[in-house]
C-alpha cells in the first residue's frame, strides 16, 4: 500500500503499489529462492558429470589453493563451482549489489556471519544451502574435517554458488575493538568469494 498527497484535494490517498515497482527497485528479478534452486540444480549437474569436462583434468583437486570455474553465465545470473582448501579464508566480505547463493556438494564448509554486535557461526554440510542478501557480510571457509586426519584420504570440498546481478566488486571488512565493522578496501573483481590469496 503507497500513501500519496492528492494534488486535488491536498488529503492523504492509499494507492496498491504495483508489484512490478517493488521488482524494478531491486538490482535483479531474481529471488534468494531462485538462486537456491539454481545452485540446488548445478550440484546435481555437476555430481551426474555435466560439467565434467570443466573440472581440473587429471581428476586431482587442487589442493594448495581455493578454485573456481565458472559453470554458467549470462546477464542475469553466474554460476560457479569452487573447490575449498584448508587454512584459506575469505575474509569478511560482502557482494557489492549483488544477491548470492550457494549450495554444499561435498565436505562442509564453515561461515562466520556478522549479526550486527559480533560474528555469528554455521556449519553448513553437504546438502545444506544458504543465500546471501544485499548486505550480508561473511567469511567462509572450508570446515575442519573430524573424519580423516590424512590429508590424501580427504574429500574434496566442494560448493555451487550464484551470484546475481554477475558479481562486479567486492568490499572486505575488519571488526573494530569496540565490535563495530569497518570496511578496509573495496575491489573490482567477478571472481567468486573474491581473489584466493
Ligand atoms: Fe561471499
Amino acid at each position: 500500500m503507497l500513501s500519496v498527497i492528492s494534488a486535488d484535494t491536498g488529503l492523504s490517498e492509499t494507492h496498491d503499489l504495483p508489484e512490478r515497482a517493488i521488482a524494478s527497485a531491486l538490482p535483479t528479478r531474481f529471488r534468494p529462492a531462485d538462486l537456491l534452486r539454481i545452485t540446488d540444480q548445478g550440484a546435481v549437474d555437476v555430481l551426474n558429470g555435466v560439467y565434467d569436462h570443466l573440472l581440473p583434468g587429471n581428476g586431482v583437486w587442487p589442493k594448495d589453493s581455493r578454485w573456481a570455474v565458472r559453470l554458467s553465465s549470462d546477464d542475469d545470473v553466474d554460476v560457479w563451482l569452487i573447490s575449498w582448501v584448508p587454512d584459506q579464508s575469505t575474509e569478511l566480505h560482502d557482494h557489492a549489489g549483488s544477491i548470492g547463493a550457494l549450495t554444499v556438494l561435498s565436505g562442509a564448509l564453515s561461515e562466520f556471519r556478522w549479526a550486527g554486535e559480533d560474528l555469528r557461526h554455521r556449519t553448513l554440510e553437504a546438502g545444506d544451502q544458504a543465500s546471501f542478501p544485499i548486505g550480508w557480510v561473511h567469511d567462509v571457509m572450508r570446515a575442519p574435517s573430524t573424519e580423516a586426519l590424512d590429508e590424501e584420504s580427504l574429500e574434496p570440498t566442494l560448493s555451487v554458488h550464484a551470484y546475481s546481478p554477475p558479481l562486479t566488486a567486492m568490499s572486505y571488512y575488519e571488526v573494530t575493538p569496540h565490535k563495530t565493522l569497518r570496511r578496509t578496501r573495496t575491489v573490482l573483481t567477478d571472481l567468486p568469494e573474491g581473489d584466493p590469496k
